[in-house]
């Protein structure tokens, strides 16, 4: 009797002192599984954050077990923190829904979700990657819901294939011809949008960066003041590059662009780009990879999804995807060092958030 209830309350604590040992040591444990305030490996994958009122949020895919996790049963999870190690999970920011009738219906694909939020109108703005359910990778959508506090619920308002009727700012006038282009084919009916993210920069403006063309090539596009809708403005970031799974930041009034090129949930070798516009043009950096050619060749394992600024720099997130048992994907998180001008990644075991405190 006593053994049992020694055994139970070992249970009990187990979830609880394995925080408190993560926040006393602050530190990251790359690919591990990574349990909440509940003990539970966190379920936001191809995820990003939003630092809020001094908490940060982090959006993600809620993934179920199985090769059927790759398909939406549940939504969009949120989970929030003061220090980016010990997590509180704050249940669906986002839910599916079970009438057939809607773009969110429980089995179609919600990829990527990302959350700004607007001073304007105090909204919470998310954006993610939609496919309609039963047509594979087929709709190529872009998604919008909101929310009046930020860890929701959310409410979906529309889905649509980006800057219908509209030319990039830097298509070339034979490029505007359909024979010879994706972009020129999908003129009317907007453009393709698969991987994506969101980025707001120091004027407020923000952009919705998504893999496009039939994944061929990158758009930027400025969203509106209300970030509800595009606004008029994009641009082709690298015409035929083959990249997605978009991560922006800056960094000295420079932009920079981590990608993956195209394999499917298969790791690939991470790229990297800068810009002194945001609308371009781009210069390749090469792989910001630093390790061994196998560590070069499959980026640790993961794809990119977002970088967060943090400290005195920058936090690269990317996901070890698990497709056979979605909800075992992993999290990818390493610091971002600098290479001279090159933004690099190494691969550290564990590392402590204190070496992005102090000055770059
Ligand atoms: C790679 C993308 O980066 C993922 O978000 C997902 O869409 C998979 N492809 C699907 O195969």
């Amino acid at each position: 009797m006593r053994l049992l209830f020694l055994s139970v309350l070992c249970l009990l604590l187990a979830p609880v002192a394995g925080a408190e040992t993560a926040m006393r040591s602050g530190t990251i444990s790359p690919g591990a599984l990574w349990p909440d305030d509940k003990g539970v490996h966190i379920n936001a994958h191809g995820g990003g954050i939003l630092q809020h009122d001094g908490v940060y949020y982090w959006f993600g895919e809620h993934k179920i077990a199985g090769d059927a996790g790759n398909r939406a049963h549940v939504g969009v999870h949120v989970y929030s923190s003061r220090n980016l190690i010990n997590w509180k999970d704050e249940g669906i920011a986002l839910s599916v829904v079970d009438d057939p009738m809607s773009d969110i219906v429980r089995g179609s694909v919600i990829e990527r979700p990302k959350v700004i939020y607007n001073a304007k109108t105090r909204k919470f703005v998310m954006w993610f990657h939609l496919e309609l359910k039963g047509l594979g990778y087929k709709s190529a959508r872009s998604a919008v819901a909101v929310a009046d506090t930020v860890t929701g619920p959310y409410h979906y308002v529309n889905s649509f294939r980006p800057n219908a009727g509209i030319w990039p700012l830097n298509l070339s006038e034979a490029d505007k011809d359909p024979a010879r282009t994706v972009v020129a084919r999908d003129f009317e009916t907007g453009q393709m949008a698969r991987d994506m993210t969101l980025f707001v920069d120091d004027d407020g403006a923000a952009y919705h960066l998504y893999a496009s063309e039939e994944n061929h090539t990158l758009h930027i596009s400025r969203l509106t003041d209300d970030y509800m809708r595009p606004a008029g403005d994009y641009a082709r970031m690298l015409p035929m590059g083959n990249d997605e799974a978009p991560a922006i930041f800056k960094h000295k009034g420079k932009y920079y662009l981590i990608t993956s090129g195209l394999t499917g949930w298969a790791p690939n070798p991470a790229k990297s780009y800068v810009a002194d516009h945001i609308f371009g043009p781009w210069t390749a950096l090469g792989n910001p990879v630093r390790g061994t050619l196998e560590q070069q060749a499959i980026t640790f394992g993961g794809q990119s999804t977002f970088v967060l600024p943090y400290g005195n720099g920058h936090i690269f997130m990317g996901d070890i995807w698990r497709p056979k048992d979605a909800i075992d994907g992993r999290y990818l998180w390493l610091p971002i060092e600098w290479d001279k001008d090159k933004p690099v990644i190494r691969w550290y075991d564990t590392w402590n958030l204190k070496t992005l405190e102090t000055p770059q």
